[in-house]
């Protein structure tokens, strides 16, 4: 292969070369007949086909298919299997359709919870995120069809998001924005990674050679194509030097004019240009050679499918007096238009046109054969205004029923790709219509359906909350299951609910200020800042219910004391305590309490859904490696291990620790500290190798300072007063006995230990 291309290079023109770096229309590379290239076609997802219908390239109608759960509930069932499923049902589905490169996931970090495509994006936590990611994108490479890993890096809002100049400091962006993306693209290999709208630090992602060549390809061994945005490209020239090769949709010839042009003036070198379109070629020639011919699939087996992975991804939030499951022949009073009109998905490039919806009142009437079930429409999803005929009439039902299922949320308008959210409440007609209802019915449940956090004051007046998320086509039959008791809840959350907006850390930064935004929170992102500022939340990250209860014992690790480069094995046992079968989430946390480094209290570093019968135990290893424990240090720039004890954690959720145990961790690489001219005092006194040189040289400096009254008798002043003194600082205070010639010597001494 590597041979055929590089002669197929040798016999292409200039111009063909630069057309290769841009698309035809919206969806497909550029073919050249003359040399048998054929083209490709590229389509969203990533949640289900949104594969536009080829000679309508120019509208946008598209093919019926089957809308799965968004990444927002994948995340939520925590399941690397079920999100690998997904994977191989949507490889499938785009081998039948002749789709090459399935665009996603998205695995950008929810860092508020007002962006609009958060139901898109998996977590506000890393590991979670790139866990997810590696799965869902190795499930879809199985079936030999590619996928795009977007949207790299930090498209964290969508408030100016083709301009705004993201400033993000350097740990913070290996820690948490680069490091949602770095696993996937090292463990799952991605065909191609698509690069943001957005710039970082002053550059556009399209043309950021630091972010596409120096840590995509050089740091993390990335070997795919990397395609822009749809219409990310500022400076065509520009983003071809930085590592962007496929420019789309088609730029209609203005890409590849100014990348000829810039070869005949000699301001882009051609081999350059060689290397795009080798690597273009290459991704062609791979998508072909993995095509499978006639592959059919049954729409309707997918929609099960669909239906399965919602029913593993809804989270129950709230069941008071486990009021849920509903059993029994109970008169039911259906409220909310959601109802009959479900928001099962969110706006936008992933918008799928469902071939079939389940229609959640049909369904729960199809589980109530022997119970009334009654239906008021509560409000109008076109409009917020509260309609108070709408909410006497959902009152009434209420009242006359033995429970009210109150079907709310974010309408379609709410949220959506291309703006974001301004507040984090429901509509008004959706909150009132809960608080009213709540009044003349005790028993009332919520079911959300949001692609991302909502306030909740009315939380303590109702005793059931679901939080289904856009749930996928299927979400109507998932919801009626989970509420009948057909299915056991087992999701949790992968992203921390917040009581009110102005408690998340993005809060006085999102969505910044013009077209600039400073990401001022570093890597207190989400639990990390909650946790450490003591704010309890709604509901923390990792929480979920289910209708059976789990206890968690024997927490072992294999060894106690490791070097950060061997690996760390911890187990501990699951039980259902319960009467239902079930399956929980259990979650790892590493927490490092004595440090020097400003860090989060804990951080997620593994997790495991373990399914268990009642009774059942079962045990759960998880692998830490050094990653585990390191933190991204800017002086030696890589991941270092502080040495010293952590807590290992074991959680049903962040908030709910159950067990707990020590280890001790020994760095195999020492960070060499260059001493200069401005160290200090104290920066010297905390190395225990500076320390014995600067204490012979204390009592001189603390007479010469005036400080050997204060010395004798306090001794700890004394120090305090020098601590922040520079070693500079010491020459114009001591009077004459520290010399420049000293300092010099000093510093020799001290760099060369
Ligand atoms: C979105 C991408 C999407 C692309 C193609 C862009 O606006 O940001 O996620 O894949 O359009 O539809």
């Amino acid at each position: 292969m590597k041979e055929k291309i590089t002669q197929l290079i040798a016999r292409m023109t200039l111009e063909e070369k630069a057309s290769l770096c841009s698309g035809v229309g919206a969806w497909h590379t550029k073919a050249i007949e003359r040399l048998n290239i054929p083209a490709i076609m590229m389509s969203d997802g990533p949640h289900g086909l949104r594969k536009v219908i080829e000679d309508d390239e120019k509208g946008n109608e598209t093919i019926e298919a089957i809308c799965f759960p968004p990444a927002v509930n994948l995340a939520s069932s925590w399941d690397r299997d079920l999100i690998n499923q997904v994977g191989q049902t949507l490889g499938k589905e785009c081998q039948a359709e002749d789709i090459s490169i399935i665009l996603g996931p998205a695995a950008n970090i929810k860092r508020s919870p007002l962006c609009g495509r958060n139901f898109e994006y998996y977590s506000e936590d890393p590991y979670l995120s790139s866990e997810m990611a590696s799965a869902h994108i190795t499930g879809v490479q199985s079936q030999g069809v590619g996928t795009s890993l977007k949207h790299f890096v930090a498209n964290n809002q969508e408030h100016m998001r083709m301009s705004i100049n993201e400033h993000i400091d350097e740990r913070t962006m290996r820690e948490i924005y680069l490091a949602s993306f770095e696993k996937p693209v090292k463990e799952a290999k991605p065909w191609t990674v698509m690069c943001a709208y957005n710039k970082v630090n002053g550059t556009f992602c399209s043309e950021h050679p630091r972010l596409l060549t120096k840590i995509l390809r050089n740091e993390w061994g990335f070997e795919g194509l990397v395609v822009s945005d749809w219409g990310a490209v500022n400076e065509r020239v520009d983003a071809l030097k930085a590592g962007l090769e496929l420019e789309m949709p088609s730029s209609d010839g203005i890409g590849e004019n100014k990348i000829i042009e810039a070869i005949k003036n000699g301001t882009l070198k051609e081999e350059i240009l060689d290397n795009a379109v080798r690597i273009i070629l290459n991704l062609v020639f791979k998508a072909l050679k993995n095509k499978k011919n006639s592959q059919n699939y049954n729409k309707n087996e997918h929609h099960l499918k669909a239906q399965k992975v919602a029913e593993e991804s809804i989270i129950l939030l709230k069941n008071q007096e486990n009021i849920l499951p509903i059993n029994g022949s109970k008169k039911i009073a259906i409220i909310g238009e959601f109802a009959k009109e479900p928001r099962y998905q969110g706006g936008g490039s992933s918008h799928i046109k469902s071939f079939k919806i389940d229609i959640p009142l049909d369904e729960i009437k199809k589980l109530t054969t022997d119970a009334m079930v009654q239906y008021a429409q509560g409000y109008d999803i076109n409009t917020d205004e509260i309609d108070n005929t709408l909410i006497d009439e959902a009152k009434e039902k209420a009242q006359q029923s033995d429970i009210a299922i109150i079907f709310a949320g974010l309408p379609e308008h709410y949220e959506s790709e291309g703006y974001d959210r301004v507040h984090m409440k429901l509509p008004p007609n959706h909150k009132q219509l809960i608080e009213e209802v709540a009044k003349v019915q005790e028993n009332v449940i919520v079911v959300l359906s949001n692609g991302s956090p909502v306030e909740m004051p009315w939380i303590s007046s109702v005793k059931g909350v679901l939080e289904a998320y856009l749930g996928g086509q299927a979400m109507g039959s998932a919801v009626a299951n989970l509420l009948f008791g057909k299915a056991n809840p087992c999701g949790k959350l992968a992203e921390t609910f917040p009581v009110r907006l102005n408690h998340n850390p993005s809060y006085l930064n999102f969505p910044g200020e013009g077209d600039q935004v400073h990401y001022a929170e570093g890597v207190f992102v989400g639990y990390r800042y909650y946790e450490k500022k003591e704010i309890e939340p709604l509901f923390p990250f990792g929480f979920g219910l289910s209708y059976t209860n789990f206890e968690y014992s024997d927490l072992k690790v294999d060894k106690t004391q490791i070097k950060d480069n061997e690996i760390l094995q911890a187990s501990f046992k699951v039980k259902n305590t319960g009467m239902t079968k079930g399956k929980e989430i259990a979650q790892l946390y590493v927490s490092k309490s004595q440090t020097t480094i400003i860090r989060p209290i804990k951080e997620l570093k593994g997790f495991s859904k373990v399914e268990l019968d009642p009774g059942q135990e079962k045990v759960i290893t998880i692998d830490l490696n050094k990653r585990s424990f390191a933190y991204y240090n800017t002086i030696i720039k890589d991941w270092h291990v502080e040495s010293g004890d952590y807590e290992i954690l074991i959680g049903a959720s962040s908030a709910d620790i159950r067990l707990q145990t020590n280890v001790t961790i020994n760095s195999t690489n020492k960070i060499k500290r260059i001493y200069h001219r401005n160290t200090t005092i104290g920066e010297l006194m905390e190395d225990p190798k500076a320390k014995p040189i600067i204490e012979d040289m204390a009592q001189q400096i603390i007479d010469g300072m005036g400080l050997s009254d204060i010395s004798e008798d306090n001794p700890a002043i004394a120090f305090n007063m020098m601590r922040y003194m520079p070693l500079r600082g010491l020459i114009n205070f001591s009077k004459g006995q520290f010399t420049e010639e000293i300092l010099e010597d000093l510093l020799e001494k001290l760099n060369r230990n």
